[in-house]
């Protein structure tokens, strides 16, 4: 048992922590595509609009239940009321579903930085890819090794590992954005690029693509398992919360931005489709670096930076459970930090292999990795959400204060909390279901 809980030691790293866990695939990869799929700008409006209106809502709540309660997810809830443990429980299940499909992904970024790095660049990424993916061995050995190298700062400790970790990649990471952003608006497709990102056709408006802006804006700010609540829970007291959660959702949204700025100029210079697709960053990207000029540094830069975003969204993933087993089940951190890695390596084995040995192993008509990444972002975060929002502000009195300080502002958010915003993620989980 740790003696004394741990506590950021500066609103800094607070911040920079909480926008690692933000800050990950969604941004870099998932964002990207989504946006090329449902037609670029007027999907950007959107979400941005849901983000700093809607989203704030329980963003807010989240890390007021942390800096209350300062206890992990399962013990929060179940300070509220002891009924409510299960459904603590139930946000470190869909945490930890998330990571077993999540930590594939980051075992191939690990295979192509490699790739990049010794200069071993294939020819053909279109081919390269579907075989390496749906091989039984290195993709193991690499989500086994990401999984690792995510681990080692949970580990270590709150202050010792995890925000050293995002002390140390995230302006890195912020760094090597601005560089490729920069150098991607020097190709030719940079102006077709931009107006595909902010130019909006309005005629691509509908109601799934709102659906799919909720759904990323949960997903991209680690809202509706606890994540936010955990990071919270360590944050000093005097920290404003409504602040710091716009101070989140610009930076996150900001990295997002950039990740299309950095992506859509190269896609436009190859007259690539902006909607490939989640192989977007596996294949036809990579593809493009290896004729532009300084291929591997390009492909290598823009690999480390993934692996940043990732790395750090994945230890949050990871100390969201480590918390809540500790309290929960009397377990020192490194216990903990064992006990959960060999099992999110045993799950993981069945996501790996449904690009390959198991790929015609379907749940109601997925593969497993395809059913994991279902479950956990059509179903559960939403339900998690509307239950968190409802949790917060009908039975938690304080609430209100603490999430959205006091005047006007506070009383609009402290009602959307109890009634609209609840309802909208019903809504949303109701369409995901259809
Ligand atoms: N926000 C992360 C991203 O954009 C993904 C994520 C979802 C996450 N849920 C999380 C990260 C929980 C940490 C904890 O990639």
């Amino acid at each position: 048992m740790e003696e004394k809980r741990a506590e950021w030691s500066s609103h800094i790293s607070f911040i920079l922590a909480t926008v690692g866990s933000a800050v990950g695939l969604g941004n870099v990869w998932r964002f990207p595509y989504i946006m090329g799929k449902y037609g670029g700008a007027v999907f950007l409006f959107t979400y941005l609009f849901l983000i700093a209106f809607i989203c704030i809502v329980p963003l807010c709540a989240e890390l007021a239940l942390g800096k209350m309660s300062r206890k992990d997810t399962v013990s929060a809830f179940s300070l509220i009321n002891p009924k409510l443990k299960g459904f603590g429980w139930l946000c470190v299940i869909t945490v930890v579903l998330i990571s077993c499909f999540y930590f594939v992904v980051g075992g191939w970024i690990l295979q192509y930085l490699w790739l990049f790095i010794t200069n071993n660049i294939p020819e053909n990424f279109s081919q390269y890819f579907p075989v390496f993916a749906s091989g039984t061995v290195v993709p193991v050995i690499l989500t086994i090794l990401f999984l690792i190298l995510c681990a080692v700062f949970p580990f270590r400790g709150v202050n010792k590992g995890i925000e050293k970790a995002n002390n140390i990649m995230m302006p890195l990471l912020a760094l090597m954005l601005v560089l490729l952003a920069i150098y991607s608006l020097t190709l030719p497709g940079a102006k077709e690029g931009l107006e595909f990102m902010f130019k909006p056709d309005f005629s691509k408006f509908d109601s799934t693509m709102v659906l799919t802006a909720l759904g990323q804006a949960l997903f991209t700010l680690s809202i509706g398992m606890g994540a936010i609540l955990t990071y919270g829970s360590y944050m000093k007291k005097d920290t404003k919360i409504l602040k710091s959660s716009y101070t989140l959702i610009g930076f996150d949204t900001t990295v997002s931005l950039l990740s299309g700025i950095m992506i859509f100029p190269i896609v436009f210079s190859f007259g690539v489709e902006p909607t490939a697709g989640p192989t977007l960053i596996f294949i036809s990207l990579p593809e493009m670096f290896s004729q532009l000029p300084f291929a591997q540094a390009l492909g290598a830069l823009f690999f480390i930076l993934i692996l940043f975003a990732a790395v750090t969204s994945g230890i949050s993933m990871l100390e969201t459970a480590i918390a809540s087993m500790i309290e929960n089940f009397n377990l020192t951190r490194k216990k903990a930090t064992v006990i959960l890695s060999v099992f999110i390596a045993l799950v993981s084995i069945p996501s790996v292999f449904s690009f390959g040995i198991m790929k015609d192993f379907l749940i109601f008509g997925k593969t497993f990795f395809d059913f994991l990444d279902f479950i956990t972002s059509n179903i559960l975060l939403p339900l998690n959400t509307a239950i968190i929002c409802l949790v917060a502000g009908w039975l938690v009195k304080s609430i209100k204060k603490e999430a959205f300080g006091e005047g006007i502002i506070s009383n609009i958010f402290y009602f959307l909390l109890k009634t609209i915003v609840p309802l909208i993620f019903i809504i949303v989980l109701v369409a995901g279901l259809i």
